[in-house]
């Protein structure tokens, strides 16, 4: 009995100064292992005469069971101190204020052609969409501009090599005029479009860029006069600069897709350019020979069609005085109107 009592307050002592859980298991072998002393006094049992055997087997067992209770417990604090420690060294701070993700924001020119859809939206127009390598026909053709027409010269653009071997080039569109006959020759009338989007051109100063935007308006139904015309586009630039107090100028003008042309000429209210006119349109009735390549009789359609620039009436509206800045993406520039 005696030597159990100490082989039990010896593994006690053993285990307490394991401080991690390979000495432990060490410890552990001393006295459970195959060579463990406990181990050795099962062993010794077959030796004992059989009433002795019993008791002292079952002190064994006893002692046995003490040590594996004391094994697991130093186990157990053992593991707890591991976590604890763990925990303390990944701690963080949760009062620290957090890594923002940098937010984008929405280029001037983007809000100009949000609102614009918003606008004409709201009277009912339909928003078009079109390819940027236009064919030859729809960029000019089409729009009563025939080959070696001078007035081809007022859009002058790029042009892009066809990869089906015929060696011919296709232009990148202009304008966005394509998209009248594009939609005009898909649908019904009455015909109420607008169609933003990206033009390219031969040109680069502080109103022009070489990669631009424009939106085209279409609106075509049978007695459809230059007068609505002036309602309708004067309405919208009320609306898209929020006041009335706009100046505004509707000067004769010449396109070759439209009869009677005009500019729409808009004055700065603010910045560098105040008081100074800026072209921000051409518009007019659309011609007899356009409205028939929409597959339409002039005769019985008669309409209007404008395009715009929308860099320009960014440029308007925030009194903004070199287009280029929209396009060399600085963000001292950009943030402003964030
Ligand atoms: N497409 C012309 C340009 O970019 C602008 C224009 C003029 C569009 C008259 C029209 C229009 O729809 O009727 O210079």
């Amino acid at each position: 009995m005696e030597d159990l009592v100490q082989i039990v307050e010896s593994a006690r002592a053993d285990f307490a100064a394991a401080e991690q859980s390979a000495a432990l298991e060490d410890a552990k072998a001393r006295y459970l292992g195959k060579n463990g002393a406990l181990t050795a006094l099962m062993k010794g049992l077959g030796a004992l005469p059989a009433e002795e055997k019993r008791t002292r087997g079952q002190q064994i067992n006893r002692a046995k069971g003490e040590v594996e209770a004391l094994l697991n417990a130093r186990r157990e604090a053992i593991a707890n101190a591991a976590m604890e420690q763990k925990l303390a060294s990944e701690a963080i701070d949760v009062t620290l204020p957090g890594r923002t993700l940098p937010m984008g924001g929405i280029h001037p020119v983007m809000r100009t052609w949000m609102r614009i859809e918003e606008i004409f939206r709201s009277i009912g127009f339909d928003v078009a969409d079109g390819p940027e390598i236009e064919s030859d026909w729809f960029s000019f053709t089409a729009l009563n501009n025939p080959p070696n027409h001078p007035a081809r010269s007022m859009q002058d653009t790029f042009y892009v090599d066809r990869c089906d071997g015929t060696g011919m080039q296709l232009p990148l569109r202009p304008h966005t005029s394509p998209m009248q006959v594009r939609y005009a020759k898909t649908h019904t009338p009455p015909i109420k479009v607008i169609a933003p989007g990206r033009t390219y051109r031969v040109d680069s100063d502080a109103t022009h860029s070489p990669m631009f935007h424009q939106v085209e308006g279409l609106w075509v139904g049978d007695d459809i006069s230059f007068t609505d015309l002036k309602g309708v586009y004067s309405d919208f630039l009320r609306r898209f600069f929020e006041t009335d107090d706009l100046k505004v100028r509707f000067r004769p003008s010449y396109f070759p897709f439209t009869e009677p042309s005009v500019e729409v000429d808009m004055a700065f209210t603010s910045g560098p350019r105040k008081g100074k006119w800026l072209e921000i349109s051409g518009a007019g009735e659309v011609h007899p020979n356009v409205i028939r390549n929409f597959g339409l009789d002039p005769e019985k359609y008669i309409g209007f069609a404008f395009g715009s620039g929308l860099e320009r009436l960014t440029m308007l509206r925030y009194g903004i005085d070199d287009l280029r800045l929209f396009f060399e993406g600085d963000l001292r520039f950009l943030r402003q109107f964030n």
